[in-house]
């Protein structure tokens, strides 16, 4: 049965990705819905394709989405629902972002998709069946040091003086080959779920973030965590997904950045 919601999400995401490639080429026109916290058309387009989608199919199961048009149910099963993860960059003309779509029951993930429509890149993910790249199943790294791997991060779009990521920002980029921040939390999880990058930590993300990606890092092989190494709830203050490798080494050094003064200037 798992599988049906798979094909449903990957169909449904697919809808999704061709209103967002529709409206990545026309003029964009922003709302805000915070200080740099952007809304676009091409964001509620998109949702509203996707929760007509699922209600079709599954008209008795909740969908959490994030522009606000998700319903409530008594269902044990809920979707998770970005539309459009990575606003800013589609508002900027930079090609990288993704729909994401989870489903989760009774809390336990069991089908989630990301999907870049500009590069076409599909990733999906069904509990015990593996994660998938356009179809073909893909892994996390083998990269077995902090020192060599590449990492990446982000940083939120509102309340950005308290969040405490520049110093972990800084201190990770000076320990690893580099930090990438490319502003799709989704497509991050992702490029972890393939290899692309060897881990990935950020605060405050939202369930619609990460349900996707999380259930791709541990179908690909990897580990999701919270800096104190106890299971990442979706929601959760932070998440840490690394190749499950380099996760101690990394969730160590996490853990002592935030014993630190977060106001302290910058150290060694
Ligand atoms: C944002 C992106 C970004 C992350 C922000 C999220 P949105 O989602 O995932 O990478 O750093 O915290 O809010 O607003 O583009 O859907
Ligand atoms: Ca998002
Ligand atoms: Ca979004």
């Amino acid at each position: 049965m798992s599988k049906a919601y798979l094909d449903a999400a990957i169909e449904i995401a697919q809808e999704a990705g061709k209103i967002l490639r529709e409206e990545f080429d026309r003029p964009i026109q922003i709302s805000y819905k915070g200080d740099v916290d952007l809304v676009t058309q091409a964001d509620k387009r998109s949702e509203e394709a996707i929760v007509a989608g699922l209600t079709k199919y599954f008209p008795e199961h909740s969908i959490a989405a994030e522009e606000g048009t998700g319903h409530e149910s008594t269902s044990e099963f809920r979707w998770h629902v970005d539309p459009l993860d990575g606003t800013t960059n589609f508002a900027h003309g930079y090609p990288c972002f993704a729909v994401s779509i989870a489903l989760a029951q009774r809390g336990e993930l069991l089908a989630g998709v990301v999907y870049n429509p500009f590069y076409e890149e599909l990733f999906a993910a069904l509990r015990g069946g593996g994660a998938t790249l356009n179809g073909k199943r893909i892994f996390v790294s083998a990269v077995d040091t902090l020192a060599t791997s590449l990492l990446c991060t982000g940083f939120p779009v509102h309340k950005r003086l308290a969040n405490p990521n520049m110093h972990y920002y800084w201190d990770f980029t000076l320990r690893s080959h580099g930090v990438r921040r490319d502003g799709s939390a989704a497509l991050d999880l992702a490029s972890v779920a393939a290899g692309r990058f060897d881990g990935f930590w950020e605060f405050g993300l939202k369930p619609w973030d990460t349900a996707a990606g999380v259930l791709l890092i541990e179908e690909a092989g990897g580990k999701v965590s919270d800096f104190a190494g106890q299971p990442y709830q979706l929601g959760g203050p932070v998440v840490l997904a690394t190749n499950g490798v380099i996760h101690e080494e990394t969730r160590g050094i996490a853990l002592e950045i935030s014993k630190r003064d977060p106001t302290a200037p910058l150290r060694r």
